[in-house]
């Protein structure tokens, strides 16, 4: 099929999802504006996060991506930032201590502001709006003024998205992730989960082997690995014009990159063959993620897997799988044979956020931490039972005390939710839902592991 690729050959296919701008004019000025800022991320850093990866196809390390449903202008704040950095690290140091594993970190932040809706209208008290599509394109009031697609916000998102990335790169690197600040990342209304003790008790045999590694001379100071983290940002690739306008050619490659991140992931509703964002998101050189819902047959999957990987690159293509906790055991085996057959390299990361939502009595969409943890448990098995490598989880999270998702140790209630929910879209686990959320996984990772050691 490839016909000529350019930043813009996405305009000729059929895009949805997005918003019909009613001043062109105004559209095409922001466009022109955003073309000329700087990139926000490197094309060797996408580079490097594609190697490392690569390491996760091969079973070698573990993908951890998470953040926020959508990040919004209203919760742009440091600590908000701060806190759900810190609960990633958190969950990073958990699952390598267990495993043994390097964990690749991602963040769904810096650009995750634009949102596929499953309706394009909203009705209130029998008031008929736009769906909000997330802070780039409209803002959530309820409100005919509000709900107007305005594309001057896609500026005040790359600004928001360059302060952000700005000081996540400063934390990585700038001490704040140096294991031996490993105590400091507990937050303090996590004290009354039973798994902030747990953390406590890894943070001391951590602390204990960094003092024996001191003694060898090997410390923080001297050891860049010990001091500081890789941290890499993504978000859908979503809203087209601004992916378009950030997308660059590499001068040291000639490649084309989209440098609104380092990675790009095209959603469920979106990557459908010959669709737009399948159209731009083979063009560019970053790693990216397809997400991979029931609806997706494993033809159309390979079919999509040559279209956006045809030199099967590994680290390049990500399958994040959300089938729902009743759906997953039916429904995944049928893509891990397909993608194994033809064998396609790529990583398997779990999503159990998007095929767990319900409504609850009194009205709030949740998900229940049991179903989040059930699907879990089934992506692992599925891949046990293929022999194929279950190699990242993918979650909707924040480092604030929310109460958004059901259950957990200490146990959100329905009535609970209406205490602190604050999310612009989806549901997020809190900060103790997530922490615990990690030592589980831990725990099914290294079965996963042992078996796979077993039999080799
Ligand atoms: C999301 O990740 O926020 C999302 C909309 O997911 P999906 O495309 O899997 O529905
Ligand atoms: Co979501």
């Amino acid at each position: 099929m490839a016909a000529k690729w350019t930043p813009e050959s996405w305009r000729e296919h059929k895009g949805i999802q997005m918003p019909v701008y009613r001043d062109a004019q105004a559209l095409g000025a922001v466009e022109a504006q955003l073309s000329q800022f700087p990139p926000l991320v490197f094309a060797g850093e996408a580079r490097s996060l594609k190697g490392e990866l690569a390491k996760v196809v091969a079973g070698e390390s573990f993908l951890l991506q998470g953040g926020d449903c959508a990040e919004s202008f209203a919760e742009f704040h440091p600590n908000n930032i701060r806190d759900t950095f810190r609960v990633l690290l958190q969950m990073a140091v958990v699952l390598t201590f267990a495993s043994k594993l390097p964990i690749v970190k991602v963040g769904r932040m810096a650009g995750q502001f634009a949102k596929p809706r499953s309706a394009d209208t909203e009705t209130i008290g029998g008031v008929e709006l736009p769906s909000y599509r997330g802070d780039n394109v409209n803002d959530i009031a309820f409100t005919a003024e509000a709900r107007e697609p305005d594309a001057s916000r896609m500026i005040r998102a790359y600004n928001q998205s360059a302060a952000t990335l700005n000081l996540v790169r400063a934390f990585s690197t700038g001490g704040y992730a140096s294991l031996d600040r490993v105590h400091g990342w507990m937050l303090d209304f996590m004290g009354r989960s039973p798994w902030a003790a747990k953390f406590e008790a890894m943070a001391d045999q951590i602390g204990q082997a960094l003092d024996f590694m001191r003694a060898c001379g090997l410390s923080p100071e001297t050891v860049p690995q010990l001091g500081g983290t890789s941290f890499y940002t993504s978000h859908e690739a979503l809203l087209l014009p601004y992916e378009q306008a950030l997308t660059r050619q590499d001068s040291l490659t000639g490649d084309w990159y989209d440098t609104s991140a380092h990675m790009l992931w095209i959603g469920d509703r979106t990557r459908f063959e010959g669709s737009a964002h399948v159209e731009y998101l083979r063009g560019i050189g970053n790693p990216i993620g397809m997400k991979c819902g029931p609806s997706l047959e494993p033809d159309a999957l390979i079919r999509l897997l040559d279209v956006l990987n045809p030199s099967r690159e590994a680290g390049r293509i990500t399958l994040i799988t959300r089938y729902g906790h009743d759906k997953i055991e039916a429904g995944l085996p049928r893509l891990v044979r397909a993608v194994l057959r033809e064998g396609h390299p790529v990583v398997w990361s779990c999503d159990p956020m998007h095929g767990n939502v319900i409504k609850a009595a009194n009205g709030y969409k949740t998900r229940p931490f049991d179903r989040i943890l059930a699907e879990v448990r089934g992506f692992f098995a599925v891949h046990r039972a293929e022999g194929s490598f279950g190699g990242g989880i993918h979650a909707e999270m924040t480092g604030q005390n929310v109460t958004e998702c059901t259950g957990g140790a200490v146990a959100i209630t329905d009535e609970g939710l209406a205490d602190r929910y604050h999310t612009h879209c989806d549901p997020r686990l809190n900060a103790a839902q997530s922490l615990e959320l990690a030592f589980l996984l831990a725990e099914m990772l290294n079965e996963e592991l042992k078996e796979r050691r077993a039999a080799a």
